[in-house]
This record gives structure tokens, sequence and C-alpha cells, in this order.
């Protein structure tokens, strides 16, 4: 993996505090920069929050003139508010409680466009009751399913149309596009990725015109995450916005397996040795409650300096090397390693220590990683 980290000096690295996360400024700015140049300009950009919940990054983000965001909790949205944005999809089917939730953002955020996703009938309606009998709207976009199976209703399935009519008639819901998000499209080459996007691409266009037909503007279509934006980037369709997450950080495992995805690692772990436990076996404090436990065991961070090192066992706080450059650690030694999923392991800690120019310039707060803030 041709991944690098910036260089930390030993007297700034030994008052970091570990198992910790630690987020290089400088990169962040340059995928941002880089997120923008794919994008073709900033309005087509809709960045997920979902992979640091930080406002400091938002701040970043709307430094570099993006203004449109995309959440995935309430409490994404409350942080993102926090920090100035208020231009928000919240892409995430609403049900129960997380109804009246959203009423009360709504009532205490009056500047707020906010757009939720949906894709059945019933917790459409109670929403559209919740919010009309309160006086406010709320935007709908219609979660379309190209293949993930996850949420959404196929395009070309006659609910889809309908639900397009229902959200256009109903009280306290206006209509605001279609949600396109395809996290099933993984393969490696580029090619590939673009092929399976144009398969996919012309029920929704087709949905797009029975809506036209039927008198429904579609003014949003948002699409992809960090592995297909480039791909409907380069599409010839005004309504598309784009909503990578991950590219901001990036991770080893994006990095290890989409190779044209031209991002740098700007969060990594740190951890220290604890422990020497065998001849061949270097013990780390970085548990599976500080680096994320979604990948396959044994393949859960990447460690640029011991790239071989077999991770044969991961507890809750401690992760188990093997390798035959054991005998060149002892207690104390630290090691920084880039997470395979930086998403979840964003929201293991409480805040990260930032770096810029080999120095800790600021500490910010995962806000986001509570369930709840105020609401
Ligand atoms: C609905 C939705 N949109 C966008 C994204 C961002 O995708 P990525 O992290 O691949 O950039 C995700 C990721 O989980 C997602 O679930």
């Amino acid at each position: 993996m041709p991944f690098t980290i910036p260089a930390i000096p030993d007297d700034v690295l030994s008052t970091i505090h570990s198992p910790s996360m630690i987020v290089f400024a400088n990169r962040v700015r340059d995928n941002i920069d880089h997120l923008i140049q794919v994008a073709g300009n900033v309005e087509r950009l809709r960045p997920h929050c979902k992979t640091h919940k930080m406002a400091a990054v938002i701040g970043l983000l709307m430094e570099r003139g993006i203004l449109k965001h995309k959440a995935a909790t309430i409490a994404e949205v409350e942080m993102l508010v926090d920090a100035g944005a208020m231009d928000v999809v919240l892409a995430y089917n609403l049900v129960g409680p997380n109804i009246d939730r959203v009423v009360t953002l709504l009532e205490k955020h009056s500047q707020l466009k906010l757009a939720v996703t949906a894709d059945h009938p019933v917790p459409l309606l109670q929403l559209s009751a919740a919010l009309a009998s309160r006086g406010l709207t709320v935007g709908v976009m219609l979660d379309i399913d190209v293949g993930q199976h996850r949420t959404g209703v196929a395009a070309d399935s006659a609910l889809a149309l309908e639900l397009c009519q229902q959200i256009t008639e109903l009280p306290g819901v206006t209509f605001a596009g279609f949600h396109v998000y395809d996290g099933h499209q993984h393969q490696e080459s580029l090619s590939e990725r673009t092929a399976a996007v144009a398969s996919e691409w012309p029920a929704v266009l087709e949905l797009k015109q029975k809506c036209s037909a039927a008198g429904i503007a579609v003014p949003e279509i948002l699409c992809g995450g960090s592995p297909t934006f480039p791909v409907y980037a380069e599409m010839d369709e005004p309504a598309i916005t784009l909503s990578p997450g991950t590219s901001i950080f990036h991770d080893s495992g994006y990095g290890g397996h989409f190779p044209d995805l031209d991002f740098q690692p700007a969060a990594v772990v740190i951890t220290r040795v604890i422990s020497r436990p065998t001849s061949d076996r270097v013990t780390l404090d970085l548990g599976n409650k500080a680096v994320a436990a979604d990948p396959p065991k044994g393949q859960r961070v990447h460690f640029p300096l011991l790239p071989d090192a077999v991770q044969v066992i991961h507890n809750e706080e401690h992760l188990v090397l093997e390798t035959n450059s054991a005998a060149d650690f002892q207690p104390g030694d630290v090691l920084l390693g880039i997470p395979t999923h930086i998403c979840p392991t964003s929201a293991l800690h409480q805040s990260v220590t930032v770096i810029e120019d080999e120095k800790i310039v600021d500490c910010w707060e995962v806000t986001a990683r509570n369930r709840r803030i105020t609401i």
C-alpha cells in the first residue's frame, strides 16, 4: 500500500495519549479540494458527515464553499446546524418517535432547510400529519433502491411513482427529489464501477421522466458514496448532487481496494506497545473499542511500519500482532495505524488531536458520536 503518514516529531508524539485518534488538518483540506475537483464545482457536493461527526470538519467544508450536507442521524443534523449548516439531507427513513424528534428539530431551527428520505406510505403519512399539525414542512426524497437492497423502492416499481405523487400532495411535506445510494458498487476498477452505474441509471431517469409527465419536478438526485461519486460527477444531469463520506478522511480499506480514489489518509490511530508476551508477539493498546471491528478479523488497521504483521487477537482493549520484527519493539513504543474503516472508528473517540505542520494545533470534539445531543 503506497500510503504514508505525515511525520510527527517524537517530542510531540510522546504527549499524545493512546489509544486515540489523530487528524492531519492539511490533509483534510487537500481531500476536500480533491472532492471539489472531482465533483466539478461545490454546488454539486453534499458530503456525508457520518465519517467524522465533527463540527470542525464542517467548518473546513464551509470555508471551501460547500454548503450542502448529508447526515444519517438526528444528532448529526444537530451537529451540522450548530456548525452553521442550513441545507441538510437526513438520509434516513423516519419511523416511531424519530418523527417527533424531527418536528422538535424543525421547531428549534426555523431557518434549517431539511429533507429526509422515505420509501413507504405509512411512516410518510405519520410524518405528514405530525408536521402539518404544527404548521411545519420538511422536504422528502424518495429513497430509490438501485441494487443494494438495504432500503428504498425500485425505480421501475409502481410504488415509486405513487410515493412521489403522495409526497407532492400531502400537507407538511414537499417533494425534494431522489436519494440514490449504491453502497453495493464495490468493483475494484473504475471502469467496472462506471459500467455498473450505467446499468442502474436508466430506471432512475425513466422515473424522473414519469414524474415530469405527472407534473412533478425533481429538484435533486443525491447519488453515490466515495467509490461511485466520480462516476455520477461525469454525468450531464443538472439535478445530480454527490454524497461521498469516507473520502474526507480516507482509510486503508478504500485506499487498498479502490486505486483510482486519489485521496490521502487524514486520520490515524495512535497506539503503544503494552506487552511482548512471546518472542514473536507485540501487544498494543488498540482494542476494538479504539479501532472499528466491522472489517474482518486480522484486517482492521494498517501499520505502514509493520505491513506484514499478522493481527492474531483483537479484544476490547488489546490488539496482538505476530511479526518477525517483534524483537525491535518494547513496551511504550508508539505505532501509528490507518484504520481499515474510518467512519465507525471516529465514533469510538470523544475527541481527536489535530496536527498541522508537525505540531498539535487543536482538539476537535466528535460531537455527533452521541446518539442524542439535545433532542
Ligand atoms: C446513504 C449513504 N450515503 C453516502 C455514504 C457515503 O459513502 P462512503 O463512505 O463510501 O463515501 C454512505 C456510507 O455509508 C451512506 O450510507
